[in-house]
């Protein structure tokens, strides 16, 4: 492992989840072709977002990361992308005001395309498949045709980022951000009034606020923090072709970053200590995130942060925790202890979703929402009992009123209601609803914390 580092030094790893591409010369081709296109995002971002992501380090900001569990070409349209951008202001802004702390917000967005899957191949209609991997290597659809991976949707991957993030910084630069327009968030789906009655009732206030201290001189057009927000994108970095195409010397500092996204993350398949995902994000200087199973053990986990943040870094490292409601009451304690005991600076988020997933009766892939919200109920007491600081959340949401986890108050989705607008296409997502109400109750808890 201390090898000298470069972009592709992972490819004399074991490497885990990758599609194998019958072209290898095309496949060739697309990543030589990808290494030319401009960069995604530009390294002082990456470094401003590893600096806000210290702040939740040490307990003086929240981290909100969510979105899709796999982007769709198919779903590639701008309502899907206004709708998240709006509900995870409406979550920010819940979770400020009545948290009490700033609010990072991190997307699952513009490039959360790769998949990995737990068995290579599927059985569908009693014909087993190659497995889906996420519409950046094969097609969703069951043909074996469908199912055999194409480079060229790496190309297609890639401008689809490209233009989702377009769209994204016009949203957070050019007014929908505005504080002013916090009323105007709401996508009012209208599943549940007094949801509904309590965000207006926090926007009324907001408002009230911005009244007064518009009298007092202070205006979108002279305060850009009133108007203007910013929305870091991220994704798992499981296809190491792509992201090493998209892997560039910063010329301010002459450090590598991957410039695919603000954020990567290592999935909790693919975090082996001697494998090619750890030799190719020890090497990039983005944040980063490494999910933490049921499995990790406390030395290696320790072993990880070591090879992944040997500087101790605060903001560099987040460590994102989905064991499951029923598990994490036994796993994560003595994690926990042992990474603090030593002194390491990590974030702490709590991805309530990994965990939590059932199939029903009926077939289909769900959630419920009791267990997400006693997953994070946990991890936010755990913390609580240890002295440390529950940094962040790390959620699979939309802002469509779709049908996919069961339960909460404020949408009641049945078993039998998940065939109504059951829309993913991987796992299962919060709806707009759920998130929102999720939002409200983490902010009771940080509240409670203040
Ligand atoms: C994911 O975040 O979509 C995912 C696959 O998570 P994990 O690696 O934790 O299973
Ligand atoms: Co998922």
């Amino acid at each position: 492992m201390e090898k000298i580092w470069t972009p592709s030094s992972w490819r004399d790893f074991p490497i885990k989840q990758q599609p194998s591409y019958e072209d290898k010369q095309l496949l060739l081709a697309v990543e030589q072709e990808l290494a030319t296109y401009p960069p995604l995002i530009f390294a002082e971002e990456a470094r401003s977002l590893k600096s806000q992501l210290a702040d939740v380090a040490n307990g003086n900001a929240f981290l909100l990361q969510g979105g899709d569990c796999a982007e769709s070409f198919k779903a590639f349209d701008a309502n899907n992308i206004k709708s998240l951008f709006k509900i995870m202001m409406q979550m920010a802004v819940v979770m400020t005001f009545s948290g009490g702390k700033p609010v990072v917000k991190v997307g699952r967005i513009a490039g959360q395309f790769a998949k990995p899957r737990s068995s290579d191949t599927e059985t569908i209609g009693g014909v087993e498949y190659p497995s889906y991997r996420g519409d950046i290597v094969n097609d969703i659809e069951a043909t074996m045709e469908a199912r055999i991976p194409d480079p060229q949707k790496l190309i297609k991957a890639y401008n689809q980022s490209a233009a989702t993030l377009n769209l994204l910084r016009a949203f957070a630069r050019g007014g929908m951000a505005d504080l002013h327009k916090v009323h105007s968030w709401n996508l009012r789906y209208m599943n549940d009034n007094s949801l509904d009655i309590k965000y207006e009732e926090l926007a009324s206030r907001i408002s009230e606020a911005l009244k007064f201290m518009e009298s007092c001189g202070l205006t979108s057009q002279n305060t850009p923090q009133l108007a203007q927000t910013t929305l870091f994108t991220s994704h798992e970095a499981l296809l190491l072709n792509y992201e090493e195409a998209l892997t560039r010397k910063d010329s301010l500092t002459g450090d590598w970053y991957d410039c695919s996204a603000h954020m990567l993350w290592i999935g909790d398949r693919t975090r082996a200590l001697d494998e090619a995902h750890i030799e190719f994000f020890r090497g990039i200087k983005n944040p980063i995130g490494c999910k933490v199973g049921p499995s990790m053990q406390e030395d290696e986990l320790i072993k990880l942060i070591d090879t992944l943040n040997p500087e101790n870094e605060a903001g560099r490292l987040n460590l994102i925790v989905r064991m499951g409601a029923s598990k994490i009451a036994d796993h994560f304690p003595n994690l926990l202890k042992k990474v603090e005991s030593e002194g390491k600076k990590v974030v702490w988020s709590c991805d309530p979703m990994h965990g939590n997933v059932e199939k029903t009766s009926n077939g289909y892939k769900t959630r419920d929402f009791a267990n997400i919200l006693s997953e994070v109920k946990q991890f936010f007491q755990i913390h609580k009992a240890q002295g440390s600081i529950a940094g962040g959340i790390h959620l699979e949401m939309t802002g469509q009123d779709v049908t996919e986890c069961t339960g909460s108050s404020s949408s009641a989705v049945t078993v039998d209601g998940l065939s109504d607008r059951y829309h993913t296409q991987c796992d299962p997502r919060l709806n707009a609803d759920q998130s929102l109400e999720l939002a409200f109750m983490i902010a009771d808890t940080l509240k409670e914390a203040r």
